[in-house]
């Protein structure tokens, strides 16, 4: 049994990924050209956003956001406190300060009221501008948008949605990626749209923003390739990556989207009751990236790995420490703020297996072993 089964979807897909990487190998357009403007335009389509900037991971879409607006030394970025670092790594380069937010109990997404209260602590500090918020939609499921949108425009803040795990999420008729003034996904081997190799994209309805992303993926070229505006990175998506995606992008709307909802509400229908869920609000749709269960405390956390191991059932922990305590941040102000969800959330969480080919019979196996742990 896979975590997460890519040799089961390529075996569904391998005559159209066969074909399309064929189609890139014998056209000898290796960077760049239709396969990445295509992807591009079908992304914009799916999403229903204006320009979509694929580049070579989530986390220099990340960069490239930041740079585009400008965040660097002096500003504080407010960031969920269980997220993968990449959320707000990129921006702590830069020289802004990560300002982490505590957690929804049933969300595990950023909690508006604890934002609110960071950003006003760093107001009443005074050191530090409020510069951006990074919303993360975790596992799939869509941040509060309704709620962090006030806020940000209350403080006059950025609003950036990290899609990296969401892509096929649905907030309130919206989808995911195209919930907030700018968004990046990740197309990481194992997210719900992901290639055979690294890549990623900012999606934006911003044309200025827009602008600056696709002169910051190619070296911050101006007019033409060698005369440079500014700095910028070398985050190209690979052409064969951008065909592979084309593939897959199909597949996800076709069919995996609703497969991973099926699949979910098969686990939430024998696990309710017995753990605590993820809690997808009404008019939500989540792309569960993973599915989590939180235990009753670590100690049973730790019986629930125990027993999936001796099982063979491949179990993983996102994340075993929330943000404030990676070493990396260490002195970073937390204003106070007690993170005591996050903690908890930490202590207590198991992924286990979910992807959009998981059979119906390796999944009772699944619940059998983790209902036995109750
Ligand atoms: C929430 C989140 N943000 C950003 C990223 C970065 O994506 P990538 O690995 O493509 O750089 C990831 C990837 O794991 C992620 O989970």
């Amino acid at each position: 049994m896979r975590f997460i089964d890519l040799k089961a979807q390529y075996a569904a897909l391998k005559t159209e990924i066969d074909a399309a990487v064929r189609r890139v190998i014998s056209g000898g357009q290796f960077i760049m050209g239709d396969e990445v403007e295509e992807l591009e335009r079908e992304i914009c389509e799916c999403l229903s956003v204006k320009h979509t900037v694929s580049c070579a991971n989530g986390t220099d879409a990340l960069q490239m956001l930041y740079m585009a607006y400008g965040v660097g030394r002096g500003d504080a970025v407010f960031c969920p406190d269980v997220t993968f670092v990449s959320s707000v790594e990129p921006a702590f380069m830069l020289g802004a300060t990560p300002v982490f937010c505590d957690i929804d109990p049933l969300s595990y997404n950023l909690c508006p009221a604890s934002l609110e209260r960071q950003i006003e602590a760093v107001m009443s500090e005074g050191r530090l501008r409020p510069r951006a918020i990074v919303a993360v939609d975790i596992f799939g499921n869509p941040a509060d948008y309704n709620a962090i949108k006030k806020i940000a425009v209350r403080y006059g803040l950025i609003l950036i949605e990290d899609a990296a795990q969401s892509f096929g999420g649905e907030y309130e008729g919206k989808k995911c990626g195209a919930l907030a003034d700018s968004a990046i996904t990740s197309f990481f081997p194992v997210k719900p749209l992901g290639c055979y190799g690294d890549g990623g994209a900012v999606m934006t309805d911003d044309d200025g923003i827009a602008a600056l992303c696709r002169s910051i993926r190619i070296h911050g070229q101006g007019s033409s390739k060698y005369e440079n505006a500014r700095i910028g990175l070398n985050s190209r998506l690979d052409t064969i990556q951008a065909a592979i995606l084309r593939v897959k992008l199909k597949a996800l709307k076709d069919y995996e989207i609703h497969k991973r909802q099926e699949a979910a509400a098969r686990y939430n229908d024998a696990l309710a009751g017995e753990y605590e869920l993820q809690l997808v609000a009404p008019r939500q749709k989540s792309a569960f990236a993973q599915y989590v269960i939180l235990s009753k405390n670590a100690k049973s956390r730790g019986a629930l790995l125990a027993r999936l191991k001796e099982k063979d059932i491949p179990a993983m922990v996102y994340y075993p420490l929330a943000q404030h305590r990676l070493e990396v941040f260490k002195g970073i102000n937390g204003y106070g703020e007690a993170f005591g969800v996050a903690d908890s959330y930490c202590s207590r969480t198991v992924a286990i297996p979910f992807h959009p080919y998981l059979e119906p019979e390796e999944q009772d196996k699944i619940i059998e072993a983790v209902l036995e742990c109750t």
